[in-house]
């Protein structure tokens, strides 16, 4: 589709430097890859973990947007200055993630049920800082008619991009995504839109893309982690290629090997349906605690064809 920008919605343990950049790598870069969430922190930057994760030479060949999870605007605005001093021009505040620990402490689509300290944080965040700021947004947090409200807020900031995913929080990923909101949001936003929500498929893009043709912006998750050459119809080759660069990538950071393992499983717990009839590996995979092990089971799946998404 032409005109479309995609971006890699930013997933906490999965879309790590090493993912991102060897995505980039096999295939065409994405326009943009949102950086997992990071949260300010009272005495210091960055803990080494998201130091890594931002680093500029981490993230060569890729446009990174790193991300902010908080409800505080002096702790937003400490760690944007410090981003800005990396060398990011772009920043994105997280009101979408649905985890209760999170909500219930009103950051993330928790910050949603206070429109009123949003509004205020909105206001010392602008006021703040010299930077383009984006926002990834859920449309409530028990209720999807809160998200007029929330739009109305919204409207009042020059936004970079307004990233919605129209689920309530306590939907969590359940049920489908409430379009009709999305809906709501092309006719009454002030701000550049973009879509993120269950784009699995090439069906599933097609289906949006005659429903919304206006849309140029999308961002995809697990659609992407299931297939990473959703987007661009990639070889069976560059998905054995890119998995193992990014094997290498995690054993060049001097990872250790249950380490690597559990990433690789959570990668596989979407990627193992991309294979037809592949399913039984799943466990396999899960089980094994050896490198070793894990090379042979993942040769075997690779042998399998891959699902026509
Ligand atoms: C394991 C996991 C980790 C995630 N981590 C983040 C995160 O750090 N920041 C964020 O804004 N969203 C996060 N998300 C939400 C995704 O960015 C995305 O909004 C969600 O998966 C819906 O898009 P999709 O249907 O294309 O997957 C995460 C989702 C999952 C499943």
């Amino acid at each position: 589709m032409k005109n479309i920008k995609y971006y890699f919605a930013p997933m906490e343990g999965i879309t790590t430097f090493t993912y991102r950049v060897a995505h980039a790598k096999v295939y065409k870069p994405l326009d943009k890859y949102f950086i997992p969430f990071i949260e300010p922190h009272e005495k210091r930057d960055f803990k080494n973990k998201e130091l890594q994760e931002i680093l500029p030479e981490n993230n060569e060949g890729i446009y990174a947007v790193p991300q902010i999870l908080t409800n505080r605007a002096e702790g937003f605005i400490k760690v944007a200055l410090a981003l800005q001093k990396l060398g990011y021009q772009e920043i994105n505040l997280n009101v979408g993630c649905p985890s209760k620990t999170v909500s219930s402490k009103y950051k993330g689509a928790g910050f949603l049920a206070r429109p009123q300290e949003l509004l205020h944080f909105l206001e010392e965040i602008f006021t703040a800082l010299d930077l383009k700021i984006s926002i990834k947004t859920r449309i409530g947090r028990d209720n999807p008619e809160e998200f007029y409200q929330i739009l109305e807020i919204y409207n009042k900031f020059p936004l970079e991009e307004l990233i919605i995913h129209p689920r309530i929080q306590t939907d969590y990923y359940k049920n489908t995504p409430r379009m009709e909101y999305y809906q709501e949001a092309i006719e009454k936003s002030t701000n550049p839109l973009c879509y993120n929500g269950d784009l699995f498929t090439s069906n599933i893009l097609q289906e949006f893309y005659n429903h919304f043709p206006e849309e140029r912006r999308l961002m995809l998750g697990r659609g992407l982690i299931l297939n990473p050459s959703l987007l661009c119809h990639g070889t069976k080759e560059q998905l054995q290629e890119f998995h193992e660069l990014l094997l290498q990538g995690y054993l060049s950071r001097g990872m250790e090997e249950n380490n690597i393992l559990y990433k690789m499983k959570e990668l596989w717990f979407y990627q193992i349906h991309l294979f037809q009839g592949a399913e039984k590996y799943e466990k396999k995979i899960k089980k094994t605690q050896k490198l070793i092990e894990y090379r042979r089971i993942v040769e075997e799946v690779f042998d399998y064809s891959i699902v026509d998404w």
